[in-house]
């Protein structure tokens, strides 16, 4: 599961291209699964680590100051 926030803090700092990228890698739209069953990707609002922001959770995992050249990275260590 991976969540990717939209609070202000986070949007401000880029989290919709984030969500695009993400979008882009999983090949899904925000609230969808994909086709292999590994990852749903959905939106929240504030994940209560503002400072990190653009953050995002995997898994209950937090990402934070996820800049964007490093999301295929972040995703491979959930094979
Ligand atoms: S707005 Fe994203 S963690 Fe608070």
């Amino acid at each position: 599961m991976i969540e990717v926030c939209l609070g202000t803090a986070c949007f401000v700092r880029g989290s919709g291209m984030l969500l695009e990228r993400l979008e882009e890698q999983i090949g899904v739209t925000a609230g969808e699964t994909d086709k292999n069953m590994q990852f749903t990707l959905r939106t929240v609002r504030c994940i209560g680590c503002c400072a990190l922001a653009p953050a995002m959770r995997i898994d209950g995992v937090t990402f934070g100051k996820v800049k964007l050249d490093k999301v295929l990275d972040i995703l491979e260590q959930f094979p």
